[in-house]
């Protein structure tokens, strides 16, 4: 036998060996253990699916399912669909490669043995059963109830917006100031849960709760871990609109936000930090069909990984992080192989990997810009970073907490005022930027762009660690700060301080 007849005798084995689950569950069927709705398949979309697939079921960040799989009534026109969405592994929708099942707490996927019974039922005739089969019906908490349960605090949009007819792609940011009312001290924040307030809600980012991505679930923090929320803290809303454009398509919006506290008194150990790892300056080729780039950033003190969070846009195609230890080891911490837009899944860790003091975070992104990839817009062009979906984007979320709190080192706010101002580069005709402080962080907010948080690094040095970018502020004799050089990947601006606040 040469090689290419053993080829095919292994692949008719695999086939066979395939159609063997499906041939057993519909041999069953002749001795009367039927493969029926009742008795097999409505545990599976119960588990599995309902969440989503149910009137008013689950708003995953404007990912809602078009059909309800509740009833017999319902699910019966889709069997064949289901048969082949769950053989494709299309639903339930889910990005991580295969190797990290049981990683994940919001992990959604089902057993091989899940997936023969829907497949069976669909070529069995799909029958219904014995009703008396039927597992109890689930139910969901009131549809208008949150999933996280009464929030302590719900933050609005300042009011309603009218996202207009003309509209694709749209980038608004909406602050509102928290009021004393709303939150007379500083707390810890538990869980939190956005509502976008209207089905053309592409994606929320929210400083500092986060945001809302495509296929979320909301975000529930283990006991311990806390995110803080201070008093006085202006949220942002940088909402991103997307629609079909045209007469009539116009949709009013006022998203929210909702975030519930550990009770007063109770202050948890850890506080969760997010690391973006990324750049800015990347060009994907014309065409392209694997262009990679990559980023490692190192922890200097042990750490435990919450969650990663992977976006890209529309050419997005895979996303790997690794951990690299100080001894040359390299381990695989999460893998997406075939990147999905639609569903911008938050990996939440079971057990939160330790990573000792030393070890690098690495991230490989990679995007196709071929013909080949049938969500790109136009794969004639050269890709930059740009806030559209048509432009791309590579952020390597990444929530983590350090294992022993670092000492308390914090420039105390009426330190950072100093900073605050209106600057306007030096070059002629030069645009004007704003620092301000917002929840004790300085934000600098460039025209056109959403505000950024700058962290300290060293007196007078501030740091945005996406762009590279370091920000030295210089002082006059008078000890007043009164200009700030950046440094940008290899350019050099310097801006004058024209307005104090
Ligand atoms: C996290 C939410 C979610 C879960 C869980 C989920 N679905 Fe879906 N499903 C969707 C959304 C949203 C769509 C429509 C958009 C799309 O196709 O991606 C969809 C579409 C579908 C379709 C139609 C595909 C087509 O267009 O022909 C089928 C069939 C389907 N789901 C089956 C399932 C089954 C079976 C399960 C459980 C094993 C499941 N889904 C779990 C959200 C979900």
């Amino acid at each position: 036998m040469n090689f290419r007849n053993s080829m095919s005798t292994s692949m008719m084995a695999f086939v066979l060996g395939t159609m063997t689950a499906a041939q057993a569950l519909a041999n069953d069927a002749v001795d009367g253990t039927k493969v029926t709705f009742t008795k097999d398949v409505l545990p599976i979309l119960q588990e599995n699916c309902q969440d989503c697939h149910r009137t008013g079921g689950a708003n995953l960040g404007g990912m809602v399912a078009p059909m309800a799989f509740v009833t017999y009534q319902e699910v019966r026109p889709w069997a064949k669909a289901i048969a082949k969405e769950v053989q494709a592994r299309n639903m339930p929708p889910w990005d991580a490669s295969p190797e990290f099942q049981g990683v994940f707490k919001n992990e959604r996927s089902l057993t091989e043995d899940e997936i023969a019974t829907l497949v069976a039922w669909a070529a069995t005739g799909a029958a219904n059963g014995n009703p008396n089969d039927a597992p109890q019906p689930l139910t969901f908490p009131e549809s208008g109830g949150w999933q996280i349960g009464t929030p302590d605090l719900v933050v609005e949009m300042p009011e309603k917006y009218f996202v207009a007819d003309d509209v694709e792609d749209l980038y608004i940011t909406f602050n509102v100031e928290l009021t004393e009312e709303q939150l007379p001290e500083d707390r810890y924040i538990k869980a939190i849960e956005f509502r976008p307030g209207s089905s053309v809600v592409h994606h929320i980012i929210s400083d500092p709760l986060g945001g809302l991505a495509p296929g979320n679930d909301p975000t529930v923090f283990a006991d311990g871990y806390y995110q803080e929320l201070r008093k006085g803290t202006a949220v942002s809303f940088q909402m991103h609109y997307h629609k079909e454009p045209g007469p009539g398509t116009g949709v009013w919006d006022r998203s929210s936000a909702a975030v519930k506290f550990y009770p007063k008194g109770e202050k948890p150990e850890h506080q969760i930090r997010t690391a973006v790892l990324g750049h800015m300056d990347f060009k994907i080729p014309a065409g392209d069909s694997n262009y990679t780039d990559t980023i490692e950033e190192s922890f200097d003190q042990d750490i435990e990984i919450i969650s990663f969070s992977p976006h890209m846009h529309l050419r997005g195609k895979s996303a790997q992080y690794r951990a690299k230890y100080a001894d040359g080891n390299v381990k695989s911490l999460l893998d997406v192989p075939n990147y999905d837009f639609n569903w911008q899944t938050s990996y939440e860790f079971n057990d939160p990997p330790v990573l000792p003091a030393g070890t690098k975070v690495h991230l490989t992104m990679a995007w196709d810009n071929s013909a080949d990839n049938p969500h790109n817009p136009d794969p004639t062009k050269e890709v930059v970073f740009g806030q559209p979906t048509t432009a791309e984007m590579m952020f390597g979320f990444m929530r983590f907490a350090y294992l022993e709190e670092p000492e308390e080192s914090e420039v105390d706010a009426a330190a950072l005022t100093a900073f605050v101002g209106t600057y306007k580069f030096d070059v002629r005709g030069g645009t004007s930027f704003t620092i301000s402080l917002k929840g004790g962080k300085l934000m600098a907010d460039f025209p056109g762009n959403p505000p950024f948080p700058i962290a300290s690094k060293a007196k007078d040095q501030f740091e945005f660690a996406l762009a590279s970018m370091v920000l030295n502020f210089k002082r006059n004799d008078d000890d007043d700060v009164d200009a700030v050089v950046m440094h940008n990947q290899g350019d050099v601006h310097r801006a004058t301080k024209v307005k104090k606040e």
